[in-house]
């Protein structure tokens, strides 16, 4: 039985990119493997938040988890604050990472660059935090989108020379990118990724999208004037991207998209999207509906936090002891 760790942060309402990347993936493992499945609150703080917005997306995100068919008994679900040994490993892992090799980090040059002169320290140890959520638990596989690959790599490297310097410690987890979980891309800047952050509403589908809001992005999203349904992603980004969509929904090769669509025009492909999304998302609201009301969601927290408390305790102490940081 492997062990299976992944984290979404509480930074907004979660878009299509983070479904289809990361969350519907998860459910992949619950059956075989011991998952443990976070929130990631501290990643979000690694830039400015509204403590109210916060508190509502961490909620949220809790019944979100749920709501794609994540099953309470059969996966530890918790939010990263409530466990503290995240953040005390992060410290550690951030004594043995290296600032230059912290500020290569893509996700650091793209995020600093919105934050003018005041750029929170959090943002460039922020992958230190990471590994240390990771490392934790032993994890064998980290199912992410591929935006996460170079993380992950940076994690790998960090376990590797932990092990090496103070002994065996850590296992060397391996991403996980899902069949079909290439990135999803802006509908409005189609060589952007799609994200929770973005303040053009046009730029991203909601999961909590209704169905009118789904039809009206899906009309205004950019693609090109030649009107022809083809995968080029250099060339036609927009309806590439598009295709993409497509293609993770029904599984379907871009060969046989593009036949289906032959001489029908965007207009159609478009509409047909819409059909297949809002599909896809209406259980998954009325579930959500359902659950953000209810107190099971607290009690779910509760009884993860403990689960997982549990488990990183142990791994931390190793790491305490590893490195001569305890006296008993
Ligand atoms: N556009 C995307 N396509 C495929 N996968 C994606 N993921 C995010 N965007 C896409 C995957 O979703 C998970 C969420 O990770 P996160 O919340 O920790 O951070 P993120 O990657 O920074 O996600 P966002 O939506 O872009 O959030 P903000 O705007 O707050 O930075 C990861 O597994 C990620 O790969």
């Amino acid at each position: 039985m492997a062990v299976i760790f992944s984290g979404i942060q509480p930074s907004g309402e979660l878009t299509l990119g983070n479904y289809l990347g990361a969350l519907r993936n998860f459910l992949d493992y619950q059956d075989t493997d011991e998952c443990y499945y976070c929130i990631v609150n501290q990643h979000a703080i690694t830039v400015p938040q509204d403590p109210k917005e916060l508190f509502q997306n961490t909620r949220n995100l809790a019944a979100l988890y749920l709501a794609v068919g994540l099953d309470p008994k059969k996966v530890t679900l918790f939010v990263q604050s409530e466990v503290p040994e995240h953040v005390k490993l992060g410290w550690v892992m951030q004594s043995i990472s290296y600032v230059g090799e912290l500020e290569r980090m893509t996700q650091y040059k793209d995020k600093s660059q919105k934050q003018g002169d005041s750029i929170p320290t959090a943002l460039l140890t922020y992958p230190p935090l990471m590994a240390a959520d990771i490392l934790l638990y032993g994890t064998n596989y980290v199912p992410v989108g591929d935006d996460q690959k170079q993380h992950l790599e940076l994690t790998r490297n960090l376990a590797e020379r932990f092990n090496r310097r103070f002994g065996e410690t850590f296992v060397i987890p391996e991403i996980k990118v899902g069949e079909g979980g290439a990135r999803v891309m802006s509908l409005q800047e189609p060589t952007k990724k799609m994200s929770k952050s973005d303040d053009n509403q046009n730029a991203t589908i909601r999961l909590l999208d209704a169905p009118d809001q789904i039809v009206k992005k899906l009309k205004r999203a950019q693609t090109d004037s030649d009107n022809a349904v083809r995968y080029d992603k250099d060339n036609k980004p927009g309806i590439s991207n598009l295709m993409g969509i497509y293609r993770a929904i029904t599984k379907d090769s871009y060969e046989a998209i593009e036949d289906m669509y032959a001489g029908k025009g965007y207009g159609v492909f478009k509409s047909d999207i819409a059909d297949l999304l809002v599909a896809t998302l209406e259980p998954i609201q009325q579930r959500y509906n359902e659950l953000i009301t209810s107190s099971e969601l607290d009690t779910i927290l509760d009884e993860g936090a403990e689960k997982a408390h549990a488990k990183a305790s142990r791994m931390y102490r190793k790491v305490e002891q590893a490195m001569g940081l305890c006296r008993k």
